[in-house]
């Protein structure tokens, strides 16, 4: 890789983790996270303002850490990204106030990006560019989506998304039903590899009937945990005690059979021979199985980015930065804000 393709910082501050990373073109040159996780734990959920605080304190020897790492000082930096949502409104205006102090010492233009958008543009950071049209396929704590990806610097259309819960956060919740730390998704995909499977049936939303149609790329995950909620209770109710492996086995595996089956589904429909998946679920073991054997028996190409580029870090806003800069688009006009609610279909701000 040539020195001549621009340097962009990427900034990531949207939840827990403040994470810096820097990037030319695909070449990841060096990133640092920092997390406050171990504060919100014992509450069982974030505090936005506990991690507001912690985004503040974290910022500066996160930054120092990952310039260091890269061996690149702040004055070769071409181009900033920052993630501007989806995300905690006080989180990301510590990062994006931050970014905006940067822009203005360095001269450097600044962007605005989506950090959803970014866990499907870490992967080129991983495995090389990106094909130009995929399917997304995102697995959050918030978000559980299928993105028709036809340009990822500019043109990102919906299929589908989670009516109600989004799969870590399912997970996260069947983990509070069976007392795992704070938060259950890593603890009951553990479990789920140690049960079997097939000892308990789980219904899977939207399969059946008028939905399987009228909701062909779309998730519905909270029948699937109240049915999970019933199990325990009524075993419990007639004096046994579930066992927690074949629980989660069970549970996990109506969770995946619907998202690789729909992404598989919406590739073919598409037309498109590559799935891309990105954010903090796709670290789930399962979904990694399942939808590289479901891919590979469609014909299909599956990219999930390594475990360490799953949860949020800076490299994955870096990466969109990268892309949105090499597609020529213009910076974000310098008076964004954070958007909570950032739609998927926008990768940066205007
Ligand atoms: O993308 P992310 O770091 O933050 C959000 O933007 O939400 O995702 C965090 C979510 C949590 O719900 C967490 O429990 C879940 O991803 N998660 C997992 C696994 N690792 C993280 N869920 C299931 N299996 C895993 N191995
Ligand atoms: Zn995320």
């Amino acid at each position: 890789m040539t020195n001549t393709e621009p340097l962009i910082l990427g900034i990531e501050s949207t939840c827990d983790e403040t994470g810096v990373a820097l990037v030319r073109s695909t070449e990841l040159l060096g990133d640092v996270t920092a997390t406050s996780m171990e504060q919100h734990a014992r509450y069982g959920g974030i505090i936005p303002e506990i991690a507001s605080r912690a985004h503040l304190e974290a910022f500066l020897p996160t930054m120092r850490a990952a310039l260091e790492k890269a061996a690149v000082k702040l004055a070769e930096i071409d181009a900033i990204a920052v993630a501007a949502g989806p995300g905690l409104v006080g989180s990301l205006t510590v990062g994006i106030s931050a970014a905006k102090a940067l822009a203005l010492a360095t001269g450097k233009p600044l962007y605005g990006v989506n950090h959803v958008i970014g866990h499907l543009a870490v992967d080129a950071l991983a495995e090389g560019p990106l094909p130009q049209q995929f399917v997304g396929l995102v697995v959050s704590g918030g978000h559980s989506n299928l993105l028709d990806v036809r340009n990822i610097a500019t043109d990102v259309r919906e299929l589908g998304g989670t009516l109600d819960d989004a799969a870590g956060e399912a997970f996260d919740k069947v983990g509070r039903l069976l007392g795992t730390p704070y938060p259950g998704g890593p603890h009951v995909d553990r479990m789920a590899r140690e049960g079997d499977k097939d000892a308990i049936r789980f219904p899977r939303g939207l399969a059946g009937g008028k939905d399987k149609e009228k909701y062909r790329y779309d998730f519905s995950f909270s029948g699937l945990k109240t049915a999970v909620a019933r199990y325990i209770e009524g075993m419990r109710k007639a004096g046994m005690e579930p066992n927690p492996e074949d629980v989660c086995a069970g549970f996990s595996e109506a969770v995946n059979d619907s998202l690789t089956g729909k992404a598989v589904r919406a590739a073919k429909d598409l037309g498109y021979d590559t799935i891309v998946v990105g954010g903090g679920f796709s670290a789930n073991s399962r979904l990694r199985e399942l939808l590289s054997a479901r891919a590979a028996s469609a014909g299909l190409q599956v990219r999930l980015p390594p475990l360490k580029y799953c949860t949020d870090n800076g490299a994955q806003i870096a990466a969109i930065g990268a892309a949105l800069v090499k597609a020529g688009v213009a910076p974000s006009n310098p008076h964004f804000g954070p958007d909570s609610g950032m739609p998927l279909t926008q990768t940066h701000m205007l």
